[in-house]
């Protein structure tokens, strides 16, 4: 797709959401993940040992095939990430026949002895073990029992398990069981597109931003599919347990967890929201969460059930937070308002933690992301809860409820000042994890600039040149989790780094973690993994709770998805700052691209835009089409890469128009053409 078609796009885009409330058909749609139908078939041979007669007739269902010989095998590859029921059809068996399934993620673990691991790990990489299909068997039809669902893997190997006869079969298929409520996997209701000319495949923006969308998808599931808790006994899995209040619900991973966890929700729901505004899910998430709160302490759990994970602030701090996205995505004040005092309790609890002393959290539930060194008055916890109290302040004005909005405003901006007294470090321009620490960790960080807790712009230029310092081949190493990349945390860096107005940094890390990611032949390259280590290995969390054991990482993990949700924050540069987006922002950063375009849906209607910066000696054009829906308004700012390039002038709908000193421009809703020029 060169530029003169785009440009065509660019207009019938705008012009052509659908009346279903999708996003526009375009080029982009080539790059979308999710399978066109929810009955899946293979889509090549993977791999084949012993007498395997026509193995390629199991490609897309074309015929029989025949294992003959103990130990004979063949590995499907469905050529994405699927989860769900497999079916086949035994077309001729002996009575004694026997076969045994095998599944994963990682190719690295294809092998007819087992799985990859789901259930607990272990260092020998082979606690799961096969699913039997045992003798005898019947011709005709077969289907995975439920109970033994593979929530996420891409690659199923079959072999024959009995010494005598062989088994023909055909009509190998997968049911894709995440999504149950939807139909068509592919009927996204926001898209985004621009081509990369700074990197080895100039459709990986577009890639990365679906990989995303789909690994959330491939993370929404109907509710009775959660892992079992206990974990099984080695040899079995079981995805048959209920996982909350309601379904269809959003769960951290497709492979594993499977179960609610409110932080990685502070990820992948800004994505859900850019791709399928899919919001229910993550009501049902909320709605278990909140439910399942302490009555007498207030503490809400870690993880949702069966796993009931107890004892972390900052995951209690996440799901508040998420409180607030879902309101300002969705405006379901009636929701809100269920279940508010639960959430006011909640808040209380956090707030009950708060030194009189020293204005910060002392945290005493040290569960986290993973990252060590939690605990006390820890500078990531605090840079979370301060966003606690500015989003609960914006509830309780939409509450009406404005002196509590005006006692957590005050506690918030307590907060801010105290923590600029107690972590940040002049000499390293950055934040420090606690008081008897110079590491200055990548979450707190990150995680201070995106929440605006730093108190000055020079200080978010010093922490993004400071967190690149962190960055290896495949992307920041964690300071607070030695070895180890965390996509999760490099999607809130992914952010800071816009935020700080270094949008060429945030391309840099984008292309290097993300590039890996989506690209390693030791993943999926279709989902994204949710960790690995400073090599690009597999084995996350090997000495922190993963027992050595690199066939238990899961492959499919939104809280890995942060560039769906950036791209079209930061570079298409769309957002909704008010509910539902009442009132929104359209701030793109050039980036390096000639293009961009994209948007999304809320129930307001359609949020589009789409620009193009072309470059003529040492002088800049900046054209932007922007959709929004009458009767909101917003502020258009000029790209940061022009701000400060000498005279600009701005037309807004062919209207020389001015701007404020931050390069901002007020809007209606409507339709608007703005092209910025460099005199
Ligand atoms: C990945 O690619 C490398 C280089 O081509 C190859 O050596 C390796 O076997 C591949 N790994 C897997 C798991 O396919
Ligand atoms: C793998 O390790 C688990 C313990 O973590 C053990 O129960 C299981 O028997 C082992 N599997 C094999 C094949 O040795
Ligand atoms: C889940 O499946 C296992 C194995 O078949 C079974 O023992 C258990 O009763 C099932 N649990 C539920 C909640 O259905
Ligand atoms: C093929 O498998 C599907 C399930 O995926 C089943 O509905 C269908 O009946 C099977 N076809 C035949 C001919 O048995
Ligand atoms: C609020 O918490 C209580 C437990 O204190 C629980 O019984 C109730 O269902 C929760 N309310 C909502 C709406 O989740
Ligand atoms: C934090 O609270 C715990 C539990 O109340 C207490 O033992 C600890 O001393 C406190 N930490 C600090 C640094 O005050
Ligand atoms: C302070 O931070 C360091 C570095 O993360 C950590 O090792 C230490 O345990 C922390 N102190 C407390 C009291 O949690
Ligand atoms: C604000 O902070 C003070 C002091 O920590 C605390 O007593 C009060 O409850 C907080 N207010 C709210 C509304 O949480
Ligand atoms: C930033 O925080 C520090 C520490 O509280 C304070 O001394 C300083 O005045 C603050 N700067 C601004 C611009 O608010
Ligand atoms: C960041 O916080 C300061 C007050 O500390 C406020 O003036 C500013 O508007 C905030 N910035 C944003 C983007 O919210
Ligand atoms: C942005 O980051 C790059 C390194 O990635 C650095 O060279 C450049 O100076 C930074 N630009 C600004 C304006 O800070
Ligand atoms: C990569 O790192 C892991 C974990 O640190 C280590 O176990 C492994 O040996 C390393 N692999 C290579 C090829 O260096």
């Amino acid at each position: 797709m060169r530029s003169l078609s785009v440009s065509a796009f660019l207009w019938l885009s705008l012009l052509a959401p659908t009346a279903l409330g999708l996003a526009p058909a375009g080029p982009w749609d080539a790059f979308n993940f999710a399978p066109k139908s929810k009955t899946v078939y293979p889509a090549s041979i993977r791999e084949q040992e012993g007498t395997v007669t026509n193995s390629q007739r199991l490609v897309n269902n074309a015929g029989s095939a025949t294992l003959n010989g103990q130990g004979t095998y063949v590995t499907l590859d469905f050529g994405v990430e699927v989860g769900g029921l497999i079916s086949m059809n035994l077309d001729s068996v002996v009575p004694t026949s026997s076969l045994a399934l095998s599944f994963t993620e990682s190719p690295m673990f294809i092998r007819p002895t087992a799985s990859d691991d789901s259930s607990f790990p272990s260092a020998n990489t082979t606690y799961d073990t096969v699913l039997p299909v045992p003798a005898p068997l019947t011709t005709g039809l077969w289907t995975q029992p439920a109970f033994s669902l593979r929530g996420g893997f891409r690659f199923l190997t079959i072999v024959l398990t009995s010494a005598e006869g062989a088994v023909t079969l055909s009509n190998v298929s997968c049911a894709i069981s995440f999504m149950p409520h939807v139909d068509d996997l592919r009927a996204y209701t926001g898209y985004f597109f621009a081509e990369d000319p700074g990197f080895h495949d100039e459709n990986f923006l577009t890639k990365i931003w679906m990989a995303g969308a789909y690994t959330v998808q491939t993370n929404t599931v109907a509710v009775n599919t959660g892992r079992q808790v206990p974990f099984e006994p080695a040899g079995h899995w079981a995805n048959n347990a209920t996982l909350g209040i309601a379904g269809p619900i959003i769960v951290d991973g497709a492979k594993r967890d499977r179960a609610v966890w409110p932080g990685d929700m502070g990820i992948a729901v800004p994505t859900q929201f850019v791709s399928t505004n899919d919001l229910i899910p993550t009501r049902n998430a909320l709605g278990t969460m909140l439910g399942n709160i302490n009555p007498i302490t207030g503490a809400l759990p870690e993880s949702g059930p069966p796993l009931s994970q107890l004892g972390s602030d900052t995951y209690h701090c996440w799901t508040l937070i998420g409180t607030h996205n879902y309101y300002l995505y969705s405006g379901d004040l009636a929701w809100v308002q269920n279940i508010w005092s639960n959430y006011t309790k909640a808040v209380a609890f956090l707030e009950a933690k708060v030194d009189p002393k020293v204005g910060l959290m002392n945290v005493t539930g040290l569960r986290d992301w993973a990252r060590l060194g939690q605990g006390g008055f820890n500078a990531e916890a605090n840079a979370i809860l301060y966003h606690v109290l500015t989003t609960a302040a914006s509830l309780a004005t939409a509450m009406s409820l404005p002196d509590l909005a005006a006692a957590w405003t005050q506690n918030a901006t307590a907060l801010k000042t105290n923590y600029n007294a107690a972590y940040w470090v002049p000499e390293l321009g950055m934040y420090r994890d606690n008081m008897t620490t110079t590491l200055t960790p990548q979450d707190a960080n990150s995680l201070a600039v995106l929440f605006n807790v730093t108190n000055s712009t020079e200080q978010a230029v010093s922490i993004s040149a400071g967190l690149e310092k962190n960055w290896g081949e495949f992307g920041p190493v964690a300071p607070e989790l030695p070895g180890t990349i965390t996509p999760f945390i490099s999607g809130f860096e992914l952010q800071a780094h816009f935020v700080a107005g270094n949008a060429s940094r945030a391309m840099d890390l984008l292309h290097r973690e993300w590039g890996y990611i989506l690209y390693t032949n030791l993943s999926v390259q279709s989902t994204l993994i949710e960790g690995f280590t400073a090599n690009g290995s597999i084995w996350y969390r090997s000495f922190d709770g993963y027992n050595f054991d690199p066939a238990y990482t899961s492959h499919a993990h939104g809280w890995s998805s942060g560039p769906t949700s950036a791209l079209t924050i930061y570079v298409l540069g769309l957002s909704v700052t008010g509910v539902q987006g009442s009132e929104w922002l359209f701030s793109p950063n050039i980036a390096g691209l000639p293009h961009a375009e994209g948007g999304f849906e809320t129930p307001l209607g359609w949020f589009g835009a789409s620009w193009t910066a072309s470059t003529q000696g040492s002088t800049t054009t900046f054209n932007a089409n922007v959709d929004v829906p009458t009767g909101t308004s917003g502020v258009f700012v000029v790209p940061r890469e022009l701000q400060g390039s000498g005279r600009l002038s701005v037309s807004v709908d062919g209207r020389k128009t001015a701007m404020a000193d931050d390069g901002s421009v007020s809007l209606a809703g409507g339709t608007h053409t703005v092209l910025v020029a460099q005199d």
